[in-house]
């Protein structure tokens, strides 16, 4: 439930829980609260609300503080093929039992690495063969960080270090990925160095800021934004554009078409390396294995995580074009940059278990031909609703825009809460959404049912009539 407590939902659950139940509860809140210094959370408001305890999933369920909750966020956008497979569980114990660990550092390799990295290439746009394994997306986009100035180093060219980032991006939480993140809140509590390191351009946010412009219009101009910072620092001084194909942490902003190949073609031209996050879109959610084929584009690196393993176990890997990993190998010299758990058998095992899922249930193709465009029928049809402005929706990732008014497109001020009060109302029904912003996100698993999407509209659709009716009440 990211960046927001959930003081209400915990006390007004209570009285369904069984007394050992709520005891054990309880004892878990009194020992989180003393000790666990959590991610994303204000801890002012731990004082004021203990947290929630989440206890069990299954499918697209989970269940905590007697409460079963249908996750329209798959945990953080990750876990693809649903909770609780046991399949899983059991790949992960005979791994386990097998090689609990061993390094990849110095030449040493293990079969489900090697296997893994193999099964990365095989499924990657065709230009992309070569895989380095972390275990977060901080830890790839870092990775890739280095890996694009040392690119460039060996091309000789070591001037060229500037980033370009844009506005409403997220790429993770490490010191340098920190300063490419598009909000000042990631920068400024910690002092990343951003100025001199990292330019922010414009976010292809139609709805946001298209104004009179055509959407195809407006992705070309956004897409000529990274042109004039290009232009601006000159393109001897910048390494790299790094983006995400979807916009998810902070928007579910999906690009106009006409967006990538424009940047595509900038990038090329301006000898500008294109490093494309794929941690939330690839491994399907837009209804191809990578969001490169969806929006008709190709990087020079990818980052990929959560899907990797759907989150059953921490891994990520950086996926190397042929022209960059031939640099980067093209010279004697030992690569100072790793994790002692990068390639670690157990987990490579779990995440070739869980694309064996994914092909064997076919469970991209049935998000571009099934569920997906299934997802977005169901979705369109709260537009209807004073309170939505905008449903965009590619593959099974979705935003829904909350307006104060729809005509003009205003919003409520952020501090208003809106979104956390239609969050909240979800919550109390039964669902999990993600309020970033004036902005509800939704990734269910790639699994969900038709039914199941009924039974997540038909909420979203009860709690935003409610809160309206709320408003209107408060504005009356
Ligand atoms: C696009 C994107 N990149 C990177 C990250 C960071 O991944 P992690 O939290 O595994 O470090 C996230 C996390 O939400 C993300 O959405």
């Amino acid at each position: 439930m990211g960046q927001q407590n959930t003081p209400n939902f915990a006390a007004r659950n209570s009285g369904r829980e069984s007394q050992q139940r709520s005891q054990d509860a309880l004892d878990i809140k009194g020992l989180d609260r003393a000790h666990h210094f959590h991610p994303f959370t204000d801890p002012q408001a731990l004082v004021q609300a203990p947290p929630f305890v989440m206890e069990k999933g299954e499918g697209c369920y989970v269940m905590g503080q007697g409460m079963r909750l249908l996750d329209a966020m798959a945990g953080l956008g990750s876990v693809n093929i649903g909770y609780g497979r046991t399949e899983m569980a059991e790949t992960a114990m005979k791994a386990m039992e097998n090689l609990s660990f061993y390094h990849s550092f110095a030449a040493i390799t293990n079969p489900a690495a090697a296997e893994l990295a193999a099964k990365i290439a095989e499924l990657a746009p065709k230009h992309m063969n070569k895989v380095f394994f972390a275990n977060s997306g901080s830890e790839a986009n870092e990775t890739a960080l280095k890996l694009v100035n040392m690119y460039w180093r060996r091309r000789g060219l070591p001037n060229k270090r500037l980033i370009i980032s844009r506005d409403f991006a997220y790429h993770g939480s490490t010191m340098a990925v920190s300063a490419l993140n598009g909000l000042d809140a990631m920068h400024k509590p910690f002092g990343v160095p951003v100025d001199g390191a990292v330019v922010h351009v414009q976010a292809p946010f139609w709805y946001r800021f298209g104004g009179t412009s055509t959407p195809e219009d407006f992705g070309l101009a956004a897409a000529r934004t990274i042109e004039s910072a290009i232009l601006e620092a000159g393109a001897a001084n910048v390494a790299a554009f790094v983006a995400e194909p979807i916009q998810g942490t902070l928007g579910a902003i999906i690009p106009p078409m006409t967006y990538w190949p424009e940047v595509e073609r900038i990038c090329k031209k301006h000898n500008v390396l294109l490093v494309a996050d794929e941690v939330v879109t690839g491994m399907g959610r837009t209804g191809a294995f990578f969001a490169q084929e969806t929006f008709g584009f190709e990087a020079d690196i990818m980052t990929l995580a959560k899907g990797l393993s759907s989150s059953y176990q921490p891994i990520s890997a950086v996926v190397m074009s042929d022209k960059i990993a031939a640099t980067l190998e093209g010279k004697s010299a030992v690569l100072q940059h790793g994790f002692t758990t990068s390639g670690h058998p157990v987990t490579a095992a779990v995440a070739l278990k869980n694309i064996e899922i994914i092909e064997r249930e076919g469970l991209v193709s049935r998000i571009a031909n099934d569920i997906g465009p299934y997802f977005a029928s169901k979705l369109a049809t709260l537009e209807r609703l004073d309170l939505v402005g905008e449903v965009r929706c590619s593959g099974l990732m979705a935003g829904i825009e909350l307006a104060k008014n729809k005509e003009t497109r205003t919003q409520y001020p952020i501090e208003f809460g809106l979104c956390q009060h239609v969050a909240q109302a979800c919550l109390a029904r039964g669902l999990i959404v993600r309020p970033a912003g004036n902005i509800l996100i939704m990734c269910p698993p790639f699994i969900i049912t038709h039914t199941e999407i009924d039974y997540l509209i038909e909420i979203l659709d009860d709690a935003l009539q409610a809160v309206t009716e709320l408003l209107r009440k408060a504005e009356a």
